[in-house]
This record gives structure tokens, sequence and C-alpha cells, in this order.
């Protein structure tokens, strides 16, 4: 489909007797945030790199943009930050940026690297040396490569492992600004609370196959019923959404103080568990 930014078909790659990835079949929307989730060894970051041209499938193949996996003209719409990444200790910021703006052939580098500094929260370190920075601000500086020349596509290889809470929701709230911008983000993270804030849909995969995949919603299900915190602590109420109003009113009129009232869905952890569990 030509609203397809992202698509795999049986992706699968194997390293000699070790399965990577059995059968990846995906399709990512453009302006879609897809959370891509699995236990550690799963095959998610030989996924990203499948797609991106990095690593050559043993099965199956894809598209990114309407372009077949590895074209090089798509890859300049692409941004990646890749897992593991280290940047020369003695190159500034600013450097790094300068050279990969010189890859991308960027019109306007100075200008666009000053967007991705602010982007990224980086702007006052930006003449300092990588090997002076902290490890958050070695992901920052990640992210900032990721993001220059505004990209389609952005694929976010864990991009908060080594952040603080504030810059979590940094990068929480610059996926969103992604996401406004029609941008499509593909994004590997164990943070399933993140990952439950910021993506449209997930797709699960363990030992190199998908266990799940859909919307946030379908996958979690409905809420089961309330948690009502009264005088003397929390109770459970087996009731559907809409009777929730109705519920509350009653133990009002039964003099009853309700001090909070929280849905009791499964949370996105919980079915990670399960489905990796049973696995
Ligand atoms: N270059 C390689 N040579 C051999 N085996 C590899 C290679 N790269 C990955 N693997 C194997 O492929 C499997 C999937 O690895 P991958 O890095 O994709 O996992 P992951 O889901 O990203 O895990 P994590 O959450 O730890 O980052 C693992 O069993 C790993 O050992
Ligand atoms: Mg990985």
């Amino acid at each position: 489909m030509p609203d397809d930014a992202i698509v795999a078909h049986a992706l699968a790659k194997r390293y000699g007797r070790v399965v990577a990835l059995e059968d990846l079949t995906l399709r990512v929307g453009r302006g879609e945030c897809l959370g891509f989730l699995g236990p550690n060894g799963a095959g998610k970051s030989t996924a990203v790199k499948m797609l991106l041209g990095l690593v050559r499938p043993t099965g199956g193949g894809g598209e990114l943009l309407g372009k077949p996996i590895g074209d090089r003209r798509t890859r300049a719409r692409i941004g990646y930050l890749p897992e593991l990444f280290r940047y020369p200790d003695w190159l500034a910021a600013r450097e790094v940026l300068a050279f990969h703006a010189r890859l991308l052939r960027l019109a306007d580098a100075p200008r666009a690297i000053d967007a991705v500094l602010d982007e990224v929260g980086l702007r006052e370190r930006a003449r300092d040396r990588v090997g002076t920075y902290s490890k958050g601000m070695q992901q920052r500086l990640g992210l900032a490569v990721a993001l220059l020349g505004d990209p389609e596509i952005v694929f976010l290889d864990e991009p908060t492992s080594a952040l603080d809470p504030v810059g979590r929701s940094d990068v929480r709230a610059l996926i969103e600004r992604l996401r406004a911008r029609g941008r499509t983000v593909f994004l590997n993270s164990h943070l399933l609370g993140e990952v439950e804030r910021v993506c449209d849909r997930v797709c699960i995969v363990d030992r190199g196959r998908v266990v799940a995949q859909g919307t946030i919603d379908a996958l979690t299900g409905e809420a089961r019923g309330v948690r009502v915190r009264l005088d003397d602590g929390w109770r459970d109420f087996d009731v559907a959404p809409d009777d929730v109003p109705a519920l509350v009113a009653r133990l009002v009129g039964e003099g009853v103080r309700i001090h909070a009232v929280e849905p009791r869905g499964a949370t996105l952890e919980d079915r990670f568990i399960a489905l990796v569990r049973r696995g």
C-alpha cells in the first residue's frame, strides 16, 4: 500500500544454526509509531538491521517508503539510532553531526545541526568532546544523529536505556513531535510503560517469532472493572466501563467516601510477561 512506511514479509535471518529471526511479517503506516518488543535475544535488533539494509536476510524481504530494503537513495530519508554505538572520544558533538550532515549532503548543515541539538537538549554542550560526555549525553547525541535532516522514518533501538527520568520524558515528547509531523517511528524498547504511552501498535517477538501484534488496547483487553480507594484502602469492583458512574453514585449514596477510581485492565507488561512465559 502507498501509505505503508515499513513493510516486512516473512523476513528471516539465520547465523549458522542460530535462528535470529524466523518469520517477520508486518506493516507500519506513515505517521505511525510501532513498539517492537521482545526479551533479550528475541531478534529485535536483527530485524531493524535487516530493514535498514545493514544485515542481509536469509529469507523474505521488505520495503521502506515503497522501495526494496537496501535501496541507497531511500537511506538518506531514514534515521537510525543503533543500540550499541560509540563516536570517537576526541570529536565534539558538533563535529560528529557535521560529519553526518556531509554524508547526507544537507544543504543548510549549521541550521539542521542546531535544530537537532535543540531537539535533544544538547546545545550547551555541543562544543565539548564526546569523551567528556556522560552515558545519557552520548545517547542524546546518538538521537541527534538519527534525527539529522528530518528523516521520514526513524528507527530507535532502545533510545532511553541510558537516560534519567527527565530524559525519558523528553524522548517521549520528541516521539510525539515526530508523529505530529507525520514521521514514522519504529521503537525497540524494554520500557513497556513508555511504549504504552507513545505507540499506536506493538509487535512482540520471542525467539525469532512474532507472538502478538496489534493495538495496545486489543492486546491488553478491555478494562476488567475498577479499583476504588475508600477510607480503609483499595477495593476491586467488577463492572463494565459504562456502569462505573452508577457504581460511584451508589457508593456515594451509601455515604462511602471515595478518594480515587482507576481502571483495572491488564497492562502491556502483564500481557508481555504472560506471552513470553507461555512461549
Ligand atoms: N552477528 C551475529 N552472529 C551470530 N549471532 C548473532 C549475530 N547477531 C545476533 N545474533 C544472534 O541473534 C539472536 C537475536 O539477536 P538480537 O541482537 O537481534 O536480539 P535483540 O532482540 O535485539 O536482543 P536485546 O534485547 O538483548 O537487544 C541472538 O541469539 C543473537 O545471539
Ligand atoms: Mg537489541
